[in-house]
């Protein structure tokens, strides 16, 4: 028997008033096609958030299915005929005890569960749902690869065309996916920035909607998801810090976004968490801006670091990011490979839990903060594991056994 969904069938009130310039605040209208703001900046999608607050209660949610169409009034989705879904799941909150030192609580977030195994489907069903909305039916995206695997997925699932452009060193499995799930893929020899000016240089000819990171103000209502969920699994309570695995930054964004909208209609009280940038020291340019005290990054050369995701040179939301870092009391701090790697194997060695490049960032990260004395071993500390290990390469494992001949069992152990 098919289990119908009622997050997913049922209609409900929608909230969204307009849309605001991240930069300057100038606004801009509601339902209809947005890029950039007119000083190329991100557009943030506002609400009425009075009339979210006198139209669903706590209680009312958590009655609805856990998924992430449960946050409908806070979701900028008109009609539900158009939302494009995978199964678009609530992701476990895994408690990492042997590894939390003090009284305090290490939890991940493991958003390696969700379709296309990662956090990047939320972003996805929600641009993919909104241009179908508005009826664009050809996309383009640059990608380090998590993101165009999605959007090969909800682009498929909507019936549009999608062109999506991979550095040529973005994980094999990840071009390989993008290209199984029905979109046009290409590997090309630059970084993601080289990428993103083939999608802008050729849209205007080629007729693609560009999909990039922050370019469109959809993907980051999907990211701020993850914010509404962490809160509402926690009980309407926040962790005390957040570790963020920051690429174009839309999570860390969205997340406090969704906070902040929170506290606006009073579901959340007292202090939000201290958000923290993680990047790589082989690509930080969010990280010496923050410690320059600067509002915008410069563009990064040379970027490099196995955690493909978080090589980013330069990000468009830069100082929306820097905002909700220093707004928040948190701090913006970058690893390297190594530790990067070490973290990796701790985790799934110790807890078995197998993080992706990127999470193990985020904890190869609180170990550094807590040994500088930047949170505190009392803290609850979420750190964010935005895919799954499985879709990267691992150490090799390479011990054989010829099964024709005796066993030596001690030689096993
Ligand atoms: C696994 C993973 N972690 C983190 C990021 C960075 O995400 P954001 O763009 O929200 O900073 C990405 C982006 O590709 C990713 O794939």
């Amino acid at each position: 028997m098919m289990i119908t969904n009622e997050n997913l069938t049922r209609d409900r009130p929608t909230f969204v008033t307009h849309l605001e310039c991240g930069m300057e605040g100038d606004h801009y209208d509601a339902d209809v096609v947005h890029g950039l703001s007119k000083a190329g900046r991100p557009l943030l999608v506002k609400y009425d958030l009075e009339s979210i607050q006198k139209a669903v209660t706590k209680g009312e949610l958590a009655r609805r299915p856990a998924d992430l169409w449960r946050y409908r009034e806070f979701l900028p989705v008109r009609k539900t005929e158009n939302i494009v879904s995978l199964g678009e799941i609530y992701t476990p909150i895994v408690e990492l005890p042997k590894l939390a030192p003090g009284n305090g609580q290490l939890l991940v977030k493991d958003e390696g569960r969700l379709p296309t195994g990662s956090f990047k489907a939320r972003g996805l069903c929600m641009a993919v749902s909104m241009a179908k909305e508005f009826g664009i039916e050809k996309v383009a995206m640059p990608t380090n690869g998590n993101a165009g695997a999605a959007l090969a997925a909800y682009g498929s699932r909507a019936g549009m065309e999608s062109y999506i452009f991979c550095p040529d060193d973005t994980p094999t499995i990840n071009v390989r996916e993008i290209a199984a799930q029905g979109a046009k893929v290409w590997s090309v020899n630059g970084l993601i920035n080289d990428c993103g000016r083939i999608v802008g240089e050729g849209k205007d000819a080629m007729g693609w909607f560009d999909f990039s990171t922050l370019k469109e103000p959809y993907r980051i209502e999907g990211k701020k998801t993850m914010g509404l969920e962490l809160a509402d699994q926690l009980g309407w309570k926040v962790p005390d810090v957040i570790f963020y695995p920051t690429g174009g930054g839309t999570g860390l964004i969205g997340m406090w976004k969704a906070f902040n909208e929170l506290k606006a209609i009073g579901w959340l009280n007292g202090k939000l968490p201290r958000m923290v940038a993680v990047q790589a020291t082989g690509c930080a340019p969010i990280v010496k801006a923050y410690e320059e005290g600067v509002e915008h990054a410069e563009l990064w050369r040379d970027a490099h670091t196995i955690a493909a995701g978080i090589r980013v040179p330069i990000a468009v939301g830069d100082f929306l990011i820097l905002r909700a870092v220093r707004e928040s009391g948190g701090f913006a701090i970058a690893v390297d490979d190594d530790s990067i790697s070490d973290g990796l194997q701790e985790v799934s060695e110790k807890e078995g839990l197998l993080l992706c490049p990127e999470g193990a960032a985020t904890y190869a990260a609180y170990k550094a903060s807590l040994e500088k004395g930047l949170v505190s071993s009392s803290d609850q500390v979420v750190l964010f594991n935005c895919a799954t290990g499985l879709k990267y390469e691992m150490p090799p494992a390479e011990k054989s056994l010829d099964c024709t001949k005796p066993i030596d069992y001690e030689a096993l152990k």
